[in-house]
């Protein structure tokens, strides 16, 4: 008797272990950072200006960066790797609906889906991949680590270094015209001629024409954000045969199908953010050619499941981030 119980508690064991090392991981950017770009962001990122006014994170925190949830806000540290219990993002998630903290305040709650892919994420370590967020305001210590802690060549920083060989710095007079339109523009690098662009200050400010205002930055512009500005497919087509724009940020935006034609010409362009706009089934065509594409995000978008999963197919290690359930 006592053998057979023995046996069956082993089998029971066994399974149970099977199971916990069969759970695929939560991947934060594609199951995370979405539900917080839909539910949360609007209401939890960097001060942002709006028809003149500056919009602050409300209860002082912001959710699109990684530094910036671990801080956490007025109340303290809204995420805690491994701490499911203590992390106060889960809690107001998980409120009664009338408690005054519920979050989201506004629009549609979080699905017990999602709730269980933040638990398990959280209580898996809160793995945020290769993602940082937005740096903008990150204290010190987190937008230049110590020097001792030397990571090894990233991706990235053996990319750049060849972008760079041989790249003179953007003349003062290109620098001023970006100033002028309202650009803000920041070394890549340490001392490096690559350059970061956004127009975060002044997103409804930022046009057609501000993005022409770049155009003298063509040899040293590597990533670029115009996430929610007031841009048109015009813009895209001042930016084609910039040599070395490696990210675009198009969230938000106006752009459409037939602007995407344009950045056949960005022959390094790695990674494309297209959430929130219009771009259907057509578009994703059009993004099957783009050269060097390793990464788009696609959500909120007109696109279909079908389309997603053609863009998959006939891009192979093309990382695909969109509903396609
Ligand atoms: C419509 C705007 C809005 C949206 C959307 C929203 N929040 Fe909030 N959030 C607020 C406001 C307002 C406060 C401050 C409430 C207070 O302190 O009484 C707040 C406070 C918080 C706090 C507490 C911050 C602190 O340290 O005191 C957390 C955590 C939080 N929100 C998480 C979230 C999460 C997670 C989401 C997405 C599921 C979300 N919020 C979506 C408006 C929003």
């Amino acid at each position: 008797m006592s053998f057979i119980l023995n046996r069956q508690l082993m089998f029971v064991l066994i399974a149970a272990f099977l199971g916990a090392g069969g759970l695929p991981a939560v991947d934060f950017g594609k199951q995370i950072l979405p539900v917080l770009e839909k539910k949360c962001l609007d209401c939890h990122k960097a001060p942002y200006e709006e028809d003149g006014r500056v919009k602050k994170p409300k209860g002082g925190l912001r959710l699109d960066a990684a530094w910036a949830m671990l801080k956490g806000g007025e109340t303290g540290p809204a995420l805690v790797p491994g701490n499911v219990a203590k992390s106060y993002l889960l809690e107001v998630v998980t409120l009664p609906k009338d408690d005054d903290m519920f979050m989201p305040p506004k629009g549609d709650p979080l699905t017990a889906d999602e709730i269980q892919l933040f638990k398990e994420w959280i209580a898996a370590g809160a793995d945020f991949g290769e993602w940082k967020g937005n740096m903008e305001g990150a204290p010190p210590e987190v937008a230049a680590p110590a020097k001792s802690a030397e990571p090894k060549p990233r991706e990235h920083d053996l990319l750049y270094a060849e972008l760079e060989k041989d790249l003179k710095p953007a003349p003062d007079a290109a620098l001023e015209a970006a100033k002028t339109a309202g650009a803000q523009v920041a070394p890549l690098r340490v001392d490096g001629a690559l350059l970061r662009a956004d127009f975060l200050t002044g997103v409804s400010r930022c046009t057609d024409d501000k993005v022409a205002a770049l155009a003298g930055l063509k040899e040293q512009l590597v990533r670029l954000d115009l996430g929610r500005t007031a841009v048109t497919d015009a813009a895209l087509k001042s930016l084609a045969g910039f040599p070395r724009l490696v990210a675009l940020d198009l969230r938000q935006t106006e752009v459409t199908d037939a602007g995407l034609a344009a950045l056949k010409d960005l022959p390094r362009l790695q990674t494309l953010n297209l959430f929130g706009t219009g771009i259907t089934d057509a578009g994703l065509k059009q993004l099957a050619e783009l050269p060097s594409l390793k990464q788009v995000y696609l959500f909120q978008t007109k696109t279909t499941p079908a389309g997603l999963r053609q863009l998959a197919a006939a891009r192979p290690g093309l990382q695909v981030s969109g509903a396609t359930k």
